[in-house]
């Protein structure tokens, strides 16, 4: 099946908040699958950066940092590095900081050589992002870009944060998905071969069976 030279891979994209990490954990587990969330490493390398004051658009630092920040994590990663908490990696400032990080092409090239560093040493895995099936891994076992209305993710995702405004989080997942369409380097938008999901309307249920079913349909096994 892998017809690419490197593992399965399922590829999830698609705007902020559409469920990407729900479904994918899902999947990760009926399929034996192991999971990344690529979204996670813009996030701390934003995260740093305000820590560290450095200014978001000045993409030298940015990008030194990130190799700085590459090189520190060495043994393990930093895709994968456990040493952020995940309520200090969506807090209110990275959410706004980290779209400006994403836009930088030299810290777009190095998070997708250590994205396909990862998968290269798995032999099945699903990632969520917003250019995995585009730009990372266009040859990808299978695609999926989710979607849903944007009122509908914000309080979805309310309800999954509990603290955060509803009026706060759809004004970000606005202004998120508009920075991530229109960016230039890998900006979001779904890959012809994707297999579209709008969620707004199914159950976690329902979209998991058509994923699912998608998923057997190009080989993938179900985990008994
Ligand atoms: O979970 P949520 O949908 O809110 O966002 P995320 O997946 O944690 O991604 C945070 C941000 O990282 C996005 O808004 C994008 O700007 C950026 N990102 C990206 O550019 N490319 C990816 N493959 C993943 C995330």
């Amino acid at each position: 099946m892998p017809e690419q030279g490197f593992a399965t891979v399922v590829a999830v994209d698609g705007p902020a908040a559409a469920g990407k990490t729900t479904t994918c954990l899902a999947l990760a587990r009926s399929f034996d699958l192991r999971y990344l969330e690529s979204g996670r490493t813009y996030r701390i390398i934003a995260f740093e950066a305000l820590q560290r004051e450095i200014p978001v658009d000045n993409t030298g630092k940015i990008t030194g940092l990130c190799d700085e920040l590459i090189t520190e994590s060495r043994s393990e990663s930093l895709l994968t590095s456990e040493r952020y908490a995940p309520e200090k990696l969506r807090a209110a400032p990275v959410n706004v900081a980290v779209s400006t990080v994403a836009k930088i092409a030299e810290v777009r090239q190095r998070v997708t050589s250590l994205i396909r560093l990862w998968a290269g040493a798995q032999t099945r895995c699903v990632i969520e992002g917003r250019d995995i099936g585009t730009a990372i891994f266009p040859a990808a076992t299978v695609k999926f870009y989710l979607t849903a209305r944007p009122e509908i993710r914000a309080m979805r995702r309310v309800r999954q944060e509990r603290a955060a405004s509803y009026e706060n989080v759809l004004n970000d997942v606005i202004r998120r998905d508009a920075a991530d369409m229109s960016r230039t380097v890998s900006p979001l938008v779904a890959a012809e071969d994707a297999i579209r999901i709008d969620t707004s309307e199914l159950s976690l249920v329902e979209v998991l069976s058509r994923m699912s079913s998608a998923c057997r349909n190009r080989g993938l096994e179900i985990n008994r």
